[in-house]
């Protein structure tokens, strides 16, 4: 399968009602883990680095390996930008061949917001680029932000003039592990919905209940965000080897036990977002 834009991936789920699951990889492990498990799935998949990812492995890195081994995939499988926090991050992505990107001004004033968005939309050259409006709570990259949420009228002007392909809603998740249960506001997921017809996207899915999940996806989102889940999963079967095995010295003995909690982990969330069998 070719190493693919999240454009049609995004087509698809929005016209067949599911999510594409955009899953942060933080090494090769995770990175090979994500497309077994699509493949197992047989689902289109996302894997998506942040800021503070590419400081630890720079884009060429990960560009590199998922192109390479996104060529011998049964399955369609992108590579996204997630949350880029300026347009020469995005360019450096787009340049060494990531197939979608986001450019993340939520925190700017709505002006430079539109703005820096439509610059990187112009910069991009019909790479698809996913924007945020508004604020996803919580700590991503070791910054903590408080939730401010998306005004969907708003929403409706940011889409029309920065030309993005998908957008992300600020409904009240969170980056991080919650604290309690989070609570969704799922009317004003349905208000944007019916203001913005691009793809939605939903950051901050880790600890959200499955109903709450199929409910947004049921209201319109098409694309859906897991880190923090994936980076528990992947550590707990670290440790989880490293005990089985105290005298093991080989990183391949305890590594690959990381891989497989993972591996089995996006299965789970895959099957969640109805995403299987629609490769
Ligand atoms: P979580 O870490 O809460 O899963 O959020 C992931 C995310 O939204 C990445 O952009």
């Amino acid at each position: 399968m070719p190493f693919v834009s999240t454009k049609d991936m995004l087509a698809g789920a929005q016209q067949g009602a599911y999510a594409i699951g955009a899953f942060n990889a933080e090494n090769m492990e995770m990175v090979q883990a994500i497309i077994a498990a699509a493949e197992a799935e047989r689902a289109p998949v996302m894997i998506q680095t942040t800021p503070g990812t590419l400081k630890y492995a720079g884009p060429a890195c990960f560009a590199g390996l998922v192109s390479r081994l996104a060529r011998d995939a049964a399955v369609p499988v992108a590579l996204h930008l997630d949350h880029g926090s300026s347009y020469e991050l995005a360019e450096q992505c787009a340049r060494e061949g990531y197939t979608s990107l986001m450019i993340d001004g939520s925190k700017l004033p709505y002006e430079e917001n539109v703005a820096l968005t439509r610059r990187v939309v112009g910069m991009a050259c019909g790479l698809p680029v996913e924007a945020e409006l508004g604020t996803v709570g919580g700590k991503e990259d070791g910054m903590e932000a408080k939730p401010q949420y998306t005004d969907p009228e708003e929403a409706a002007d940011f889409v029309g003039r920065t030309g993005i392909s998908s957008f992300a809603v600020a409904i009240g998740t969170a980056h991080g592990v919650y604290k309690g249960e989070p609570k969704l506001d799922l009317e004003r997921l349905s208000a944007v919905r019916e203001k913005v017809s691009i793809p939605l996207v939903l950051h901050g899915t880790s600890g959200v209940p499955e109903d709450q999940v199929r409910e947004c996806i049921r209201r319109g989102i098409c694309k859906v965000n897991y880190a923090t889940d994936l980076r528990i999963a992947f550590t707990a079967g670290v440790k989880k080897g490293i005990e089985e095995q105290p005298s093991a010295f080989d990183p391949k003995k305890y590594l690959s036990c990381g891989r497989q909690a993972v591996q089995e982990r996006v299965q789970e969330l895959i099957r969640l977002l109805g995403s299987s069998g629609k490769a």
